[in-house]
């Protein structure tokens, strides 16, 4: 029979997640099932050449302070996609919501160090959340004529 590597065996020793990953995974954040009657100000779509998973992100923006106001997602990439992107969202509205120049160079290092770490070959899977979060803020910027 063959071996199969360690850090791939199918009881997941080898992967290391942090408890934060594991919660933003089990209990995501600002998740979107069904954009149906959602009114999204700007959307992005993107797409891992790495895997083929894609991501969405739908977000409204306060038009005064030109802030992000809500950030919701959806993916159908892996856990750390979802953590990724549950994280991405807590990190656009909080505090008073993300400025959008923020938003439009928010990095995925940033994402993944509030997650605690991601495993190497897994830090792919963080850059679909914040490459949508740009796209979503362009289609906005695009659409106000901005
Ligand atoms: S999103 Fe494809 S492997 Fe994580």
């Amino acid at each position: 029979m063959k071996q199969q590597k360690k850090s791939c065996s199918p009881d997941g020793a080898g992967w290391i997640y942090s408890e934060t990953i594991k919660d933003h995974f089990f209990h995501p954040r600002n998740i979107l099932l069904d954009e149906t009657g959602y009114k999204a100000d700007g959307v992005g779509t993107v797409g891992s050449p790495e895997c083929g998973d894609v991501m969405i992100a739908w977000i409204k923006v306060d038009k005064k302070t030109e802030r992000i106001k809500e950030c919701k997602w959806r993916t159908f990439g892996c856990a750390s996609a979802i953590a990724s992107a549950s994280m991405m969202s807590v990190m656009a509205t909080e505090k008073g919501g993300m400025d959008l120049k923020t938003a439009q160079t928010l990095k995925p290092q940033q994402i993944v160090e509030r997650l605690g770490g991601l495993p190497d070959r897994k830090f792919h899977c963080s850059v679909l959340g914040h490459e949508a979060l740009r796209e979503a803020v362009e289609d906005y910027l695009n659409k106000n004529g901005k």
